[in-house]
């Protein structure tokens, strides 16, 4: 699929479908603990998720100022997803903060993994607009497959209950619709620059950012895991066993990863407007049900 070019000043661009927007839904999922084992009473997945949870809301404030930065270069279609991104990220800052302060702070060191990723934002700052905006790229791009794939396989999140499933498809669906905007910044910013140095840039960050995230995300996991006294190979065995194994969440989106290595990448290469006609309705539903109450 070719994405749609935009009526801008930059029409050489590729940009998200014009008949994509991202107008967020404000909808609230968590009002109360889970148990301890959410997803299904499987300690490893549980981990994974709730490792995940905790780099949102300082994650996605970073990626807010990001593109914060940088909204002056958008205009007409861009400039209102845009806008429309930040309170997408901040609603999902506060649902997923919701979610972390029901994680059992007595049994969990969730301080603890929340200090070392707001350090690890903290420090991601002192780079600078620039590099933000394109760490925030390649960190969207995660999110973007991730999402896809948890659409694809919300049979993963049956054995959730029910408003925390809710939560993680509102995430996945919105993320999906925002997939390409902090991208579409970064492409302005480096409308000037050659196609090798963009490239460069951009392929560089992800392989280190990868690394990173791949890193503190399962270190994450492997601290929640050993306070529910799983350790060691076991716990290694487990977690990437859960990941790369069954059900294999990153073995499944290994493909669509690594398509952001091919020159002239756009993340709406991956065309997967079908599947969010799927879902969008179920939270449009939600959201017009709330607002009817209100
Ligand atoms: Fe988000
Ligand atoms: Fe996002």
């Amino acid at each position: 699929m070719t994405p749609t070019d935009a009526k801008t000043s930059f029409p050489s661009l590729k940009v998200q479908p014009m008949d994509i927007d991202n107008r967020p839904r404000n909808l609230s999922f968590v009002r109360s603990a889970p148990e301890r084992h959410w997803l299904g009473g499987d300690p490893v997945a549980t981990a994974w998720f709730n490792a995940l949870s905790l780099t949102f809301p300082d994650g996605e404030r970073f990626f807010i100022d990001a593109v914060k930065a940088h909204r002056h270069l958008a205009e007409g279609k861009l400039a209102e997803d845009v806008k429309d991104f930040i309170v997408q990220e901040a609603l999902h800052t506060r649902e997923h903060a919701a979610l972390n302060g029901h994680i059992d702070h007595g049994h969990y060191p969730v301080d603890k993994i929340e200090a070392m990723v707001k350090a690890r934002t903290d420090l991601g700052r002192t780079r600078g607009p620039i590099p933000m905006l394109v760490v925030t790229t390649c960190l969207e791009h995660f999110t973007a497959i991730l999402a896809d794939d948890m659409l694809k396989n919300d049979k993963d999140l049956s054995a959730a209950p029910d408003n925390l499933r809710r939560l993680w498809l509102w995430h996945a669906v919105e993320e999906t619709e925002h997939k390409s905007v902090a991208y579409d910044l970064w492409q302005r910013v480096a409308a000037r620059w050659s196609h090798f140095g963009r490239y460069m840039i951009r392929v560089r960050a992800m392989a280190i950012v990868s690394c990173m995230f791949m890193w503190n995300v399962t270190t994450y996991a492997l601290m929640l895991l050993k306070a529910d006294g799983i350790t060691g190979f076991e716990a290694r065995k487990r977690l990437y066993g859960y990941l790369l194994g069954r059900p294999g969440p990153l073995r499944r989106i290994a493909g669509a990863y690594f398509d952001w290595y091919r020159p002239g990448f756009h993340p709406w290469d991956h065309d997967n407007r079908t599947l969010l006609d799927q879902w969008r309705p179920v939270f449009d539903a939600e959201a017009r049900a709330i607002q009817a109450a209100e």
